[in-house]
């Protein structure tokens, strides 16, 4: 077997190019000190649940199934609690069954946790008054309050957020193994939303039919199908911080091939995907299916281009592409990508991210987004690949399972002078629990058009 099947790649190849978005390490010998411990701590994920999440991607990729991608734009350490790690499950797992059932087709779900830490920022520098520290890069980097300190990056944080995203996924394991997801568990399925929002008796009705159709089943066969088949719940998180992503990628002898075992899923953000930048070097040689944010700068080329380097066997399941162009704008800025891809004939999935090109700052600085545009740039992301001839098979959001006051707009009519009533997020605005619900029904309406 060779030690590295793609050429000239090595785990650390990619500290030979230049890369973006990294913190600054003061002393050296206390970051490979702690990236020496990291690397010897077993695996967050294995490889047999990555090759099955690819497997799903292949058929998400063929039209049998839709990708469901959600969770905190960043992960805090602080959050990593119960309650909210509960609520983030949950609505996911609701959002899903009401594509399923729209859709009648199985839904992968990836949550956006479990290691979810790093940011990339527009500036290096933060300036108050007259001092300047390094930007908050998320708390796998550095503290957010804004003292020399807390700024200076921290590589024992690396550690930290290695636990965290061990704490977090065993807690969803246990929880998805001991039967959450169980549709006979009522409790995990009625809704907090009920009565506030016109969708909710929509969804009622849905878990009601899916509830009687499964008994029946059930009585008829003897069969507890609940026992047949376990719910898989898979992670990701963006693949920002290479020393990280380094330290937990490993050679399994027995596949004869590297992959990245901090989460299943790692996606080269929109800051990231220079082709000759250390993130597309990393990525290019692990196992691990993956995505790529493309925004407004994408051009036909530059995506060829990264899909050859990214995927240069054409693997299924391999690229996940997922488009964040912006409401108003991604009908004309999609098809001539759709166009191009089509040309090269290479395997993707198209998934759609509506959240990251329609942020806007409201009059009192607050960043937000509206409901609307979110769900306008869904549509239109549908009727382009309608119009293309190719299937649309994932969204993918930044929401909570909790009532932040985040996003402006849905069912309760939030406006700007509510976002202050519970507005927690450390970066992007999220979609609410309500929020989130209506924009399944949405989805799912499109999708199964
Ligand atoms: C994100 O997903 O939080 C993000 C930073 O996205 P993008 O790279 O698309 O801007
Ligand atoms: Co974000």
């Amino acid at each position: 077997m060779k030690p590295f099947p793609v050429t000239g790649w090595r785990p650390d190849s990619w500290r030979g190019r230049e890369t973006a978005q990294q913190p600054e390490y003061g002393e050296p010998g206390a970051l490979e000190a702690a990236l020496r411990e990291l690397a010897a701590l077993p695996p967050i994920v294995t490889s047999w649940e990555v090759e099955s999440l690819r497997g799903s991607i292949a058929a998400a990729q063929r039209g049998e199934a839709f990708v469901l991608q959600g969770g905190d734009c960043a992960e805090t350490f602080q959050e990593c609690s119960s309650d909210i790690i509960v609520a983030r499950l949950k609505v996911l797992l609701q959002m899903s069954l009401v594509l399923s059932y729209g859709l009648r087709k199985p839904i992968v779900r990836i949550g956006r946790m479990a290691g979810q830490y790093a940011k990339p920022r527009s500036q290096p520098l933060e300036s108050r008054k007259e001092v300047s520290l390094p930007s908050f890069r998320g708390d796998l980097v550095n503290r957010e309050s804004f003292t020399s300190g807390d700024r200076e990056p921290d590589p024992q944080l690396l550690l930290r957020g290695y636990e965290r995203a061990a704490l977090t996924l065993n807690f969803v394991r246990s929880l998805v193994d001991g039967g959450f997801a169980d549709l006979h568990h009522p409790e995990n399925w009625n809704l907090d939303w009920v009565g506030h929002s016109p969708q909710s008796e929509a969804y009622e009705a849905i878990v009601d039919r899916i509830r009687r159709s499964l008994d029946f089943i059930e009585h008829s066969t003897g069969r507890d199908l609940s026992r047949l088949r376990r719910t898989h719940f898979y992670t990701s998180h963006e693949g920002l911080l290479l020393h990280y992503e380094q330290a937990q990628t490993r050679l399994l002898a027995h596949r004869g091939l590297w992959y990245n075992l901090t989460t299943h899923f790692p996606w080269i953000g929109m800051r990231t995907a220079q082709l000759d930048g250390g993130h597309v070097e990393f990525f290019r040689g692990v196992a691990n299916p993956i995505g790529i944010k493309i925004g407004p700068a994408m051009t036909p080329e530059w995506l060829l281009e990264l899909l050859r380097v990214l995927n240069p066997d054409n693997r299924a399941g391999r690229i996940t592409l997922i488009h964040r162009m912006g409401s108003g704008r991604v009908g004309e800025l999609l098809p001539p990508l759709i166009e191009a891809v089509r040309r090269e004939g290479a395997r993707v999935l198209w998934m759609c991210d509506p959240m990251h090109g329609n942020i806007e700052t409201t009059a009192n600085g607050r960043k937000t987004r509206r409901l609307e545009r979110i769900e306008e740039e869904l549509a239109q992301a549908f009727d382009a690949h309608a119009e293309a001839g190719t299937w649309l098979g994932g969204a993918h959001l930044e929401l909570t399972g909790e009532n932040v006051t985040e996003c402006v707009g849905g069912a309760r009519g939030l406006d700007e002078a509510d976002l202050d009533k519970s507005y927690r997020t450390q970066v992007d605005p999220r979609l609410n629990y309500e929020q989130a619900m209506e924009l399944a029904m949405l989805i799912s309406q499109k999708a199964a058009s």
